[in-house]
C-alpha cells in the first residue's frame, strides 16, 4: 500500500503512509511527547534508541501487521498500528493503535489514519477490529463510535491516572 495524501480541515495536507526505518526517530519523538501528556496513551515513553525503534518498525511485515504514519509539512506528527491476534482463534481480529501530536488533533487526521487502517485490514480479511481506550478519552470514543465501533466491555478501575481512577474501554467493529 502507497502514500495517500488527505486535506485536513484546517487546510493543510497530511501524507499517510507505511512506516519506515527511517522514521524510526520521529516515531519515538511523536510517542514520547504523547506519552508525557500522560492522558491519553498507556506508555509514558519509549526512550530514544534509535536502534531499538528501528527493531520495532521491522516487526511490522505489512502483512499481518502494518504501521501507518502521517507527515504535514516534512513533519512526523501522527501514527496507527494494527496488530493481530496471535493465536490462530483469535487471528482475524486486528487490534489498533493511534497516536497523533498536540497541535494536529481535532482536524480529522484521526479519521484518515483510522480508515486507512480499517481498509487495510479488509483488503486482508480480517474480521474484526479491537481497541482499548480510557473512559476519559472522550475525544477518541467520539471517533470510534463515528466509525461504528460500539463498547464491548469496561474493565473498572483499570488504570490509576493523575490520582483518579480511570475504566478500560474495550471496543470493537465487525468487518466481515
Ligand atoms: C484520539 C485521536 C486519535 C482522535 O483523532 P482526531 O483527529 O483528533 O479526531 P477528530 O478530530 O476526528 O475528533 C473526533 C471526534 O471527537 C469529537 N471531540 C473532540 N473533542 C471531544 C471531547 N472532548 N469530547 C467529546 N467529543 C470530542 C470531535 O468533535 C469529533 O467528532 P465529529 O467529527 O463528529 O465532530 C487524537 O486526538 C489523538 O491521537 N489523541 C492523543 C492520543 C490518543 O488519545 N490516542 C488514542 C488512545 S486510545
Amino acid at each position: 500500500m502507497g502514500a495517500r495524501t488527505v486535506r485536513l480541515k484546517d487546510g493543510r495536507l497530511a501524507t499517510i503512509r507505511p512506516a519506515t526505518e527511517a522514521d524510526a526517530a520521529s516515531l519515538q519523538e511523536n510517542i514520547n511527547a504523547i506519552g508525557a501528556e500522560i492522558d491519553f496513551i498507556l506508555t509514558e515513553g519509549v526512550g530514544n534508541d534509535v536502534e531499538h525503534e528501528k527493531e520495532w518498525i521491522r516487526q511490522f511485515d505489512g502483512m499481518s501487521s502494518v504501521l501507518f504514519v502521517a507527515v504535514v509539512d516534512g513533519r512526523l506528527v501522527g501514527q496507527a498500528d494494527v496488530h493481530p491476534g496471535r493465536p490462530p482463534k483469535e487471528s482475524h481480529v486486528g487490534t489498533l493503535g493511534i497516536a497523533i501530536a498536540n497541535g494536529y488533533r481535532s482536524v480529522g487526521l484521526g479519521p484518515a489514519l483510522m480508515e486507512q487502517c480499517l481498509e487495510w485490514m479488509r483488503d486482508r480479511q480480517f474480521k474484526k477490529a479491537s481497541l482499548q481506550v480510557f473512559s476519559t478519552n472522550a475525544r477518541a470514543i467520539a471517533l470510534y463510535k463515528n466509525l461504528g465501533f460500539e463498547i464491548e466491555g469496561i474493565r473498572p478501575r483499570q488504570y490509576r491516572i493523575r490520582d483518579a481512577w480511570v475504566d478500560d474501554v474495550l471496543m470493537g467493529r465487525w468487518l466481515g
